[in-house]
């Protein structure tokens, strides 16, 4: 007996064919989902300075990129809104001609009978401390006050034409508060997809110049999640659950795919995952100064995503990926 071995998993491994034949994971258009910035008071698209290929839109460009996105064959697309004026409780939020009811009616408009437009619920782009909630007297965010801001906003967001109302500030009991003013507007019929594990990530460094959301003070590590726990995440996966969630999402994506996969295997509704700005930055930068192959490196980053059990992705690139996979 030689050095010969009797199992050899390099088999299927021998030919594209082969391989093609037994891959365990699938990546496809339909579970991506575009996320978009449209600015208030620009004239044309204005390129976001840490994240190259990514644009805050006029409402104009907004509505052509989501046209693009649709033609590709994308799931979905979700706002965030950047307004001109900015106040402490976030006034432009729920204004019916502010920038996203505006962008949310023209995107509905335009592609909403060929994917779900879905709208970021959240007031640090719209408050001029840059906190997702309104302050108490000593700067820290008050709960219960920010909920009653998140009904209103639901409401404006599902009148502008949302499919897909998407809180992500991390208040305790924001589901069950924007699913009860939904039920009260008589939109029973408006799903939720909730950031219900959400950590208090670096990884957003990107975005916030993209949404110009950075706090004037402080972090917002007493609402987001400490990144060091994960049977944290099963509680806040249960609570959003019970309160009515829809969806549920894990946010960042690939530095927390073991969060992932625990909320993968105890959720019963869909899971969406979040692959942030900071990690989209990390790749194109890579890929820019030539250490990795830059499409070679997204599609791995979004299949170790989906393998780790998200159904939905959340990515810059789902445009251009959908358009690769087509
Ligand atoms: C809050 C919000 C943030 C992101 C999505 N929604 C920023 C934050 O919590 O500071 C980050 C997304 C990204 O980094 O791509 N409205």
């Amino acid at each position: 007996m030689t050095d010969q071995p009797f199992h050899r998993p390099r088999r299927l491994r021998r030919s594209p064919a082969m391989r093609q034949l037994v891959a365990e994971t699938t990546l496809a258009p339909r579970q991506l989902i575009q996320p978009f910035f449209v600015k208030e008071g620009i004239g044309k698209p204005e390129p976001v300075a840490s994240m190259p290929g990514v644009d805050q839109h006029t409402i104009s460009s907004l509505v052509d990129a989501a046209g693009r996105a649709a033609d590709a064959g994308v799931g979905g697309v979700i706002l965030f809104g950047v307004p001109q004026h900015k106040d402490a409780r976030g006034s432009a939020a729920d204004d019916p001609d502010g920038v996203m009811s505006r962008a949310l009616a023209a995107v509905a408009g335009a592609v909403g009978d060929r994917l779900v437009v879905a709208s970021d619920l959240c007031l640090d782009e719209y408050t001029d401390h840059g906190h997702c909630g309104i302050l108490t007297e000593d700067g820290d965010v008050d709960n219960d006050l920010t909920l009653a801001r998140y009904r209103d906003i639901a409401v404006a967001q599902a009148e502008a034409g949302s499919a897909l109302i998407s809180p992500s500030g991390m208040m305790d009991g924001q589901v069950a508060a924007i699913r009860d003013a939904l039920d009260a507007a008589g939109r029973t019929d408006l799903a939720i997809m909730a950031y219900a594990v959400k950590y208090a990530s670096a990884f957003y460094g990107p975005f916030r110049d993209a949404a110009e959301s950075a706090p004037s003070f402080g972090d917002r590590a007493g609402y987001q999640m400490d990144p060091s726990n994960s049977r944290e995440a099963l509680r806040e996966l249960r609570l959003d659950l019970d309160e009515g969630a829809d969806i549920v999402m894990v946010k960042p994506a690939l530095p927390y795919l073991d969060v992932l996969r625990t909320v993968a295997e105890a959720s019963d509704v869909p899971v969406a995952a979040y692959q942030v700005s900071g990690e989209y930055s990390m790749v194109e930068l890579l890929a820019a100064s030539g250490g990795v192959d830059r499409r070679r490196a997204i599609v791995e980053t979004l299949t170790s995503i989906r393998r780790a059990g998200a159904d939905i992705i959340l990515t810059y690139w789902a445009t251009e990926v959908a358009s690769w996979l087509r």
